[in-house]
């Protein structure tokens, strides 16, 4: 087991990237990069938590754990091309309440951002893993004045609360890691929909709602799930694929990531392909 295998979750519970993860209580997770674009079920959010890695250190070390290096796109400067996909995001999704965790170094910088797409911004003093000395914040963004007392508390506990106190049918986190967010929903009865760019983070994620009775559902077969069946029973990567049947590597991986819906005459000809090659 590497240090990087997370008690070896991943293996009891496999995920694989870019399929959509449908759960028994109507959620909704993928293991995705959110800078390839958000799954549709993203906009069912109607409030929001993420904890997105602080700085570009932060975030590199999120990637090596996932075992990649950091996408072409966001290499000239990672934390703020990371940020502007994260608010792009939100800014799509546009819940009506956004919590974000962030370090010192870019609270400011959040606040800002948050203040683009939210009349209130505010923030809680927070802490994380319960020791007084590892500070953080909380950044709060709504159209509607709230009064929540969380300054002080440890964004475990905040995040707690935020499932307990807010009205919402569905919270949304970007960057689900081991899933304190799924998990806080789940306790209250409340549906969660979420991406994380490391499988091995997530199947923590899964095994432990599985542990809550949360589980996994194989009687959806969205389409983009279909065409990743297909080319994995053609044993060709996504690369491969796309230079084979002259389908661009985007609209392929959109497709896959349940970004956009692949017309019903592609799977068809998909299927077509697919048993010639059995025969
Ligand atoms: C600070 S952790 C979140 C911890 C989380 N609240 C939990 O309960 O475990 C940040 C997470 O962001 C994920 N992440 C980093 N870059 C990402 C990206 N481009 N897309 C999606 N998730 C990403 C990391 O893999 C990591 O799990």
């Amino acid at each position: 087991m590497s240090d990087w295998d997370y008690g070896d979750s991943y293996k009891r519970f496999p995920v694989e990237r870019d399929e959509t993860i449908a759960l028994s209580d109507g959620s909704f997770l993928m293991a995705r990069d959110i800078t390839d674009g958000l799954p549709e079920f993203m906009c069912k959010a109607d409030i929001i938590f993420t904890d997105s890695p602080w700085n570009t250190g932060n975030l590199r070390s999120f990637y090596t754990k996932a075992g990649r290096g950091l996408p072409e796109s966001i290499e000239e400067d990672p934390f703020g091309q990371f940020y502007d996909v994260l608010f792009d995001c939100i800014g799509n999704i546009k819940p009506r309440v956004c919590y974000l965790e962030i370090g010192k170094e870019y609270l400011g910088e959040c606040l800002n951002r948050m203040g683009k797409i939210y009349s209130k911004v505010t923030f809680y003093n927070s802490t994380y893993y319960h020791k007084k000395d590892n500070l953080c914040y909380v950044v709060q963004g709504s159209d509607k004045k709230k009064n929540w007392k969380y300054d002080g508390l440890d964004e475990e506990d905040i995040i707690s609360r935020i499932a307990e106190d807010e009205d919402y049918s569905c919270i949304g986190d970007l960057c689900m890691g081991r899933g304190l967010v799924a998990l806080a929903a789940a306790k209250n009865g409340k549906k969660f929909v979420g991406t994380e760019l490391n499988p091995k983070r997530l199947a923590v994620c899964l095994e432990r709602l599985n542990g809550l009775g949360i589980t996994r559902i194989d009687n959806t077969d969205p389409p983009e799930n279909k065409v990743t069946r297909l080319r994995n029973n053609l044993g060709l990567s996504r690369a491969a694929f796309s230079r084979k049947y002259n389908i661009p590597l985007r609209t392929l991986e959109n497709w896959e990531g349940g970004v956009t819906s692949p017309p019903d005459y592609v799977i068809s000809l998909l299927y077509q392909v697919t048993s010639m090659k059995n025969d």
